[in-house]
Parts: structure tokens; sequence; C-alpha cells
């Protein structure tokens, strides 16, 4: 091959590289970053809404008896709070982020990686936001794509509540009030 098509294919490559590198920019900055702007009642306080909430308490619940039952029943050998198995959706960025993972189901596994996104500027332009990370939740079918992974039918674990959209958004609903 000519030196000059080496070249290219060098170029190409990195460039692969660099996409890839930029795709993963986003890292998970923890519900206190948030909290900063979000605990106003003016602007609906959702995390008020979330500490109150039973996301704020995915991990907790990972401690009880109830859950070490659970996770004997499943023959996981490891405690829940250090399972994988019981993680995946009791505390879904503990791998990714473990100085997090005491947040359980935090606002960031559903509104996606805030490190982009949580600047003033990204926020209260939400095309920017999103090109920043933010996933937009804006439709039933995203919403009920969301809480499924989770709220399972067919879990393998342990019972659970059969899942209905709206039923369980009004639980935990953080809307802004309209001005
Ligand atoms: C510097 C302040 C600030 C921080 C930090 C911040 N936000 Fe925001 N956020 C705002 C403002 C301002 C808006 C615009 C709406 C409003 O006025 O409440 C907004 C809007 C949003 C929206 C609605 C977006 C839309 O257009 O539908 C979501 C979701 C959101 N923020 C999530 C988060 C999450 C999750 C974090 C933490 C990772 C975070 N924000 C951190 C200020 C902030
Ligand atoms: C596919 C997602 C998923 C997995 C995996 C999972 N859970 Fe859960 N778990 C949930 C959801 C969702 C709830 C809420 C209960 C409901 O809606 O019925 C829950 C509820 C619980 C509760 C009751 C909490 C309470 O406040 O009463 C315990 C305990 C629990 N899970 C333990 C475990 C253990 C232990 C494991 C691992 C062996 C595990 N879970 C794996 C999704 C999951
Ligand atoms: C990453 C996994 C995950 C996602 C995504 C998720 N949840 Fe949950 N949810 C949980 C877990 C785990 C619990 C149990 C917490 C506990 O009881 O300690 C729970 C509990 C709840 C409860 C309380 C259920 C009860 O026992 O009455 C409601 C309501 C709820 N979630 C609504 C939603 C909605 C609505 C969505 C989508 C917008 C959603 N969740 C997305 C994991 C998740
Ligand atoms: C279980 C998933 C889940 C969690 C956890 C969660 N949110 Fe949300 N959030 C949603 C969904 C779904 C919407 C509705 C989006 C829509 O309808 O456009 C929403 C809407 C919002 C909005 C827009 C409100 C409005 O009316 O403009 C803000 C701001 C927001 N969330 C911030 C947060 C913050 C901050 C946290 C953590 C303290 C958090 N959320 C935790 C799922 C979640």
């Amino acid at each position: 091959m000519k030196k000059s098509l080496w070249i290219l294919v060098l170029l190409v490559s990195m460039g692969v590289i660099l996409i890839g590198l930029m795709a993963q920019e986003f890292t998970y900055v923890g519900v206190n970053k948030c909290k900063i702007c979000h605990k106003a009642e003016k602007r609906g306080n959702q995390y008020g809404k979330w500490l109150e909430g039973p996301h704020s308490k995915a991990f907790e619940a990972l401690k009880s008896d109830k859950a070490a039952e659970i996770a004997k029943k499943a023959g996981v050998t490891t405690p829940p709070t250090e399972s994988a198995e019981c993680l995946e959706c009791h505390s879904p960025y503990a791998s990714s982020a473990p100085e997090f993972k005491e947040e359980g189901v935090g606002c960031e596994a559903c509104h996606g990686p805030g490190s982009g996104y949580k600047s003033l500027k990204a926020m209260k332009d939400r095309n920017l936001a999103v090109e920043k990370g933010l996933v937009l939740l804006d439709t039933d079918a995203k919403k009920e794509a969301l809480c499924t992974k989770c709220h399972k039918a067919d879990h393998k674990y342990h019972e659970i509540k059969p899942f209905n959209l709206q039923e369980f958004w009004s639980k935990i609903e953080h809307k802004k009030p309209a001005e």
C-alpha cells in the first residue's frame, strides 16, 4: 500500500476512537448537584419529591431482612447491596459511579448522566441540554419504556406490583407549577 493510504487509514481510525470517547463523555454527578437548583417550591421542588418518594429508598431497601430472604431464594450468595443482580434496578449507576451508590434510583437514572447538561446555560435551552446528554421523557411511550426497564412484569427475583403508567406516575410526578 502507498504511504499516503496508510496515513489515511491511521487518521480514520483515530477519528473513530475520538468519536467513541466523545460518546462516553457524560458522567454521573449525583443528586446533590441537581438539588442546588431543583429544590425551590416555585420550580416544583423535584428534589424534595424524590427524597420523600420510593426511589430514594431503593438502595436502603436492599439492607432489609426481606431483601436477604429474596436474595437467598434467588441463589444470590453475595449481600444484596453488593450484588449486580439487585443493583441493576435498586441502584442502576452503582458500578459506573460507586460514590453515588446509596442514592438508589437517583435523578440521573431517569434523566441521564448530568455532567454535560447541569450547567444553567444548558438547562435553560432544551436542545442544548439534550445534546449534552439529557434524556427527554416527554411522551407516554418514552416514560413507559423507561419505567418498565425495572417495573417489569416478568421479574426474576421477587413479586412486583403490575405496572400502570398513570397510577405509578401520579405517585412520583414532579412537575414545575404553572407560572
Ligand atoms: C444551575 C442550576 C441547575 C442545575 C445544577 C440543574 N438544573 Fe435542571 N433545570 C434548571 C433550570 C433553570 C431548568 C428550566 C426549568 C425551570 O425553570 O425549572 C431546568 C430544567 C430541567 C429539566 C426539564 C428539561 C426539559 O426541558 O424538559 C430536567 C429534566 C432537569 N432540569 C433535570 C436536572 C437534573 C437531573 C440535574 C442534575 C444532574 C439538574 N437538572 C441540575 C436548572 C438546573
Ligand atoms: C428488574 C428490576 C429489579 C431487580 C433486578 C430487583 N428488584 Fe427489588 N424491586 C424492584 C421494584 C420495581 C420494586 C418495587 C416494588 C413493586 O412495585 O412491587 C422492588 C422492591 C423490592 C423490595 C421491597 C422494598 C420495600 O420498600 O418494601 C425488596 C426488599 C427488594 N426489591 C429486594 C430485591 C433484591 C434482594 C434483589 C436482588 C436479588 C432485587 N430486589 C432485584 C425492582 C427490582
Ligand atoms: C432503575 C430502576 C427503576 C426505574 C427506571 C423506575 N423505577 Fe420505580 N422503583 C424502582 C425500585 C427499585 C422501587 C422500590 C423502591 C423501594 O420500595 O424501596 C420503585 C418503586 C416505585 C414506586 C412505588 C411502588 C409501590 O410500592 O407502591 C412507584 C410509584 C414507582 N417506582 C414509579 C416509577 C415510575 C412512574 C417510573 C418511570 C417514570 C419508574 N418508577 C422508574 C426502580 C425503578
Ligand atoms: C423514575 C424516574 C425519574 C426520577 C428518579 C426523576 N425524574 Fe424527573 N422526570 C421524570 C419524568 C418521566 C418526567 C416527565 C417528563 C415530561 O413529561 O416531559 C420528569 C420531569 C422532570 C422535570 C421537568 C418538570 C417540568 O414540569 O418542567 C424536572 C425539572 C425533573 N424531572 C427533575 C428531576 C430531578 C432534579 C430529579 C432528582 C431529584 C428527578 N427529576 C428524578 C422521571 C424521573
